[in-house]
């Protein structure tokens, strides 16, 4: 097996590698003035099993691009088999056309993704797991929140509440909830479609007193899980944590939320971040030795 650690995902790339003891062929870019690039596998890749492992979080289009590139390159120059590792899976929260005329880009992303010859896709915490049921070829949807939530039973929160700002979510606080023993809730959110404001439903939570963290599969502007933090410190929690697989922390994200009263955020690599991070290699390793 040959490991692929795409531009967007050095760091983690290489560590998958380092586990699997496996060989790296890296990438190499030629930027051009007018913002294209030329990328190129710097290593044979004919007739070898490959893992590309590339992220597409912010800039997204970028990510996305040399994500194909390298996909529609590896088969064309005969790759045998080739592993998409997508750990940020882009576009994911419009899996559905919610308003009429709207583009369903999850599904788009998809039918490229799978254009592109892929054998087999591999992503973590995907928004809408339905997304993959698009694909043609395997796919796994590995879960970081065990992980996330043995950092924190690790830091000796054990038993702390877990909590998913969105009703939607409350998968993320039971999975989280099985390794730390406090027991979990939800919060309600509603988003306006038109604008993309949210509005967090108040709830009374009994958290007087206790420590408690809040899972998100993605913290993007901070806004959801500010609120949150802000209903929990209103309601009595002590310490409150933030927690989520994907850390867009777009603007002022990190000190929305510090300022909503979090103790600390802490995320995984799934996107390169300032925050606090548990990395996805483990997870992501036993997935391709299995
Ligand atoms: C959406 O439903 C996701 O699960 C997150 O809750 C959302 O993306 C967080 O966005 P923001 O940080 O901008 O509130």
């Amino acid at each position: 097996m040959i490991v692929v650690p795409g531009p967007a995902s050095q760091s983690l790339g290489k560590k998958i590698a380092e586990n699997l003891n496996a060989q790296i062929v890296p990438v190499n870019l030629k930027n051009f003035p007018d913002g294209e690039y030329c990328l190129r596998f710097e290593g044979d890749v004919t007739g070898k099993e490959l893992v590309v492992v590339q992220t597409t979080g912010p800039p997204q289009d970028t990510n996305i691009m040399q994500l194909l590139l390298m996909l529609d390159t590896a088969k064309e120059l005969g790759a045998k088999k080739v592993t998409a590792v997508v750990p940020y899976l882009a576009f994911a929260r419009q899996d559905k056309r919610f308003l009429s005329g709207e583009a369903v880009s999850a599904e788009t992303l998809v039918k490229l993704i799978e254009a592109c010859g892929v054998d087999q896709f591999i992503t973590v915490n995907i928004h809408a797991e339905n997304t993959l049921k698009r694909f043609s070829v395997p796919t796994k949807n590995l879960s970081a929140i065990t992980l996330l939530a043995e950092h924190f039973k690790g830091r000796g929160l054990d038993g702390a509440f877990s909590l998913s700002p969105d009703k939607g979510a409350i998968g993320l606080a039971e999975e989280a909830d099985r390794v730390l023993g406090g027991g979990c809730g939800w919060l309600r959110k509603e988003r306006d479609r038109y604008t993309g404001e949210i509005q967090v439903e108040k709830k009374s939570l009994n958290v007087q007193g206790r420590d408690v963290i809040v899972f998100d599969d993605i913290i993007s502007t901070g806004g959801t899980i500010a609120r949150a933090i802000k209903m929990l410190k209103s309601q009595g929690a002590r310490r409150v944590y933030a927690a989520c697989v994907h850390p867009l922390l777009i603007g002022e994200a990190k000190t929305k939320i510090m300022k909503s009263g979090a103790e600390e955020i802490v995320s995984t690599d799934s996107i390169t971040s300032s925050v606090r991070t548990v990395s996805l290699a483990p997870l992501i390793t036993k997935a391709l030795a299995r």
